[in-house]
C-alpha cells in the first residue's frame, strides 16, 4: 500500500495543506503538519470527494466553497455578510489567458490583496502576471469567489492581442518538461548552511566570509549523480529576514539546517513557518554532530514541537544526521534531497518568454545595474527585453555561477544580468517581453504610478501632522 504527503495531495486538490489537514482530522486522520503521510485509501476518500461534478462546469473550488457554506462558524470568520452573500450567489465567467489586474477588475477585488493572496500561495505576481488555471482555481478558493474558466481555445487571436503585455503564452501540459529543482538552505545563523554547500560544492566560501557571517544569498548549480540541482544559501543572522523570505519564495524543496549543540533556534522557527506557509517540503539536515557537546536526539524533541516528528520517531520528517565539516553523511543526506526532487516531478516550459525573480542586485560602479536572477519559468536569451516592476532593460550579458557568460538560461538557471536601465529591487518579479519598446513603456507607466501614490503618501502624511499640530 502507497503513501502520499499531505503537501502534494493538498497541491493536487488545489487546497493549502491547512485546509486539507482540517479535512483529513475531520476524518479522525492523524496528521499533524504538510509534511505527514497519508495512506492511498485515505488519500481516495479525500479525493473522491473532490471529484467534480457530472456536469462537468463546476471546479473544485466551488465544492470546497460549498463545504465551508455549511459551517457556520467558518462563515463567521470569512469577512461581512454581503460579500458572503454574494460569493454563494454570483459566479464569474473567466477566459484564459487573464492577468492578475484583469482578475481583479472583473471579481472586483482589490489587485494588491490579489497579489499578497498570490505570495500566500508562493507566486511572485505584478499587476501583468498571467495566471494559468491551476493558479486560477486556488486563488479564487482563497479569495472565495466562484468562477467558470472558459475553455483556452476559444480565446480569439483579436482577444489574445487586445490583452494584456507579458508572456504570451499560459503553459499547456504538453509543453512542461523536468527542470532541476531548486533547494534552499536554510537554518539560525551558523548552523553550518555554507559549509555544508562548500562541501556539496567542493568550494570554500564559508571562510572567505567576513566575520564567518554570510550577507548575501548565493546561488549556485551542482551536478549530483548526473541530475542538475540549483542550491540557494541564505544567510542566517536575524537581520536578514527579506532575504530568507526570498529565498522561501523561490524554492522547491527546503534543507533546514540544525546545529545539535544549538538545536531549535528563532532562525530554525522562522524557516519552518516560510516552508510551512508555502507548502514546501522540509528535509532537516542535523548538523555538527562530530562536537562532544552534540544532543541530535534534543533537535528532534524540540522539532517535535513544531510539528515536524522525524521518521524515526514514527513521524514523516525526514532528518538526516550530518557533520558538513568533518564530511559525514553528506551522500545520504544528497540522496534524500534527490528522492524528494523526484517524487515531486518539478516541471517548467523551456520554449517560452523567461520569468524569474531578482534575487539580489546592485549598482556596480564599472558595469552598472547588476541584478542576479533565477529563471523560474522559460528560457532567458541575450538581446531579451526585460521588465522587472517600475525597471526595464535589455539583457547585454549574462554571467552564471561559475563566472562564465553564457546566452542562455533555461528554467532554474540562477544568472547574473546585464542591461537593466536601473537597481531592480531584489523581490522583484522579473518578466520577459517581446518588445523592448514595450517593456520601457510599461516601467514609464508603473514608474508614473509609484510617483503618484508617494505624492499621495505625503500630502497624507504632512495632512496627518497638521493634524496633529492642531
Ligand atoms: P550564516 O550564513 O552566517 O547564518 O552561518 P552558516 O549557517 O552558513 O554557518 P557556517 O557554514 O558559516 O559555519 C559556522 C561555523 O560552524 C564555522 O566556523 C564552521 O566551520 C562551523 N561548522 C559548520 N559545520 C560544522 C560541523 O559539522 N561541525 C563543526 N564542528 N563545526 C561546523
Ligand atoms: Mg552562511
Amino acid at each position: 500500500m502507497g503513501k502520499i504527503r499531505v503537501y502534494k495531495l493538498a497541491k493536487e486538490l488545489a487546497l493549502s495543506s491547512k485546509e486539507l489537514i482540517e479535512i483529513l482530522q475531520d476524518l479522525d486522520v492523524d496528521v499533524s503538519s504538510h509534511m505527514s503521510t497519508i495512506e492511498d485509501d485515505t488519500a481516495k476518500t479525500v479525493r473522491d470527494m473532490f471529484v467534480e461534478k457530472e456536469n462537468g462546469s463546476e471546479k473544485k473550488s466551488e465544492i470546497v466553497k460549498e463545504e465551508k457554506d455549511t459551517d457556520n462558524e467558518k462563515q463567521g470568520e470569512t469577512g461581512n455578510r454581503d460579500s458572503q452573500e454574494k460569493e454563494t450567489t454570483e459566479r464569474h465567467d473567466i477566459s484564459l489567458p487573464i492577468t492578475v489586474k484583469e482578475l481583479a477588475e472583473s471579481i472586483d477585488y482589490p489587485a494588491n490583496d490579489m497579489i499578497k493572496k498570490l505570495m500566500g500561495l508562493g507566486l511572485m505576481a505584478n499587476l501583468n502576471h498571467p495566471l494559468d488555471e491551476d493558479t486560477l482555481i486556488m486563488l479564487a478558493d482563497e479569495i472565495g469567489v466562484r468562477i467558470n474558466i472558459k475553455d483556452t481555445d476559444h480565446v480569439s487571436d483579436e482577444q489574445e492581442k487586445e490583452k494584456r503585455v507579458g508572456p504570451k503564452i499560459v503553459d499547456k501540459a504538453a509543453d512542461l518538461q523536468l527542470r532541476p529543482p531548486i533547494i534552499t538552505v536554510m537554518g539560525h545563523v551558523d548552523h553550518g548552511k555554507t559549509t555544508l554547500l562548500d562541501v556539496i560544492r567542493q568550494s570554500r566560501v564559508a571562510e572567505s566570509e567576513a566575520g564567518g557571517i554570510t550577507q548575501h544569498i548565493g546561488a549556485y548549480q551542482v551536478f549530483i549523480n548526473g541530475k542538475k540541482i540549483t542550491f540557494i544559501d541564505t544567510p542566517g543572522h536575524e537581520a536578514f529576514t527579506a532575504m530568507r523570505a526570498r529565498g522561501a519564495q523561490v524554492t522547491d524543496i527546503t534543507i533546514l539546517v540544525v546545529a545539535a549543540d544549538d538545536g531549535v533556534m528563532p532562525q530554525t522557527i522562522e524557516a519552518i513557518n516560510h516552508a510551512k506557509a508555502a507548502d514546501i517540503p522540509i528535509i532537516i539536515a542535523i548538523n555538527k554532530i562530530d562536537k562532544p557537546n552534540a544532543q541530535p536526539d534534543r533537535v528532534k524533541q524540540e522539532l517535535t514541537e513544531h510539528g515536524l516528528v522525524p521518521e524515526d520517531w514514527g513521524g514523516d520528517t525526514i532528518c538526516v544526521p550530518i557533520s558538513a565539516l568533518k564530511e559525514e553523511n553528506i551522500n545520504e543526506l544528497l540522496e534524500m534531497v534527490l528522492l524528494v526532487a523526484e517524487m515531486e516531478e518539478i516541471k517548467a516550459n523551456p520554449n517560452r518568454y523567461a520569468e524569474g525573480i531578482v534575487i539580489e542586485s546592485e549598482l556596480d560602479k564599472g558595469r552598472g545595474p547588476v541584478a542576479t536572477l533565477l529563471v523560474k519559468n522559460g528560457t532567458m536569451r541575450i538581446g531579451d527585453a526585460l521588465l522587472a516592476g517600475p525597471v526595464s532593460g535589455r539583457v547585454r550579458a549574462m554571467i552564471d555561477d561559475k563566472g562564465e557568460r553564457i546566452n542562455e538560461a533555461p528554467p532554474a538557471t540562477p544568472v547574473e544580468i546585464l542591461g537593466f536601465s536601473d537597481v531592480p529591487a531584489a523581490g522583484e518579479f522579473v518578466e520577459v517581453l517581446p518588445d523592448e519598446k514595450e517593456a520601457r513603456a510599461v516601467a514609464e507607466e508603473r514608474k508614473q504610478a509609484l510617483h503618484q501614490q508617494d505624492i499621495q503618501n505625503e500630502s497624507r502624511i504632512s495632512l496627518e501632522d497638521l493634524y496633529e499640530q492642531i
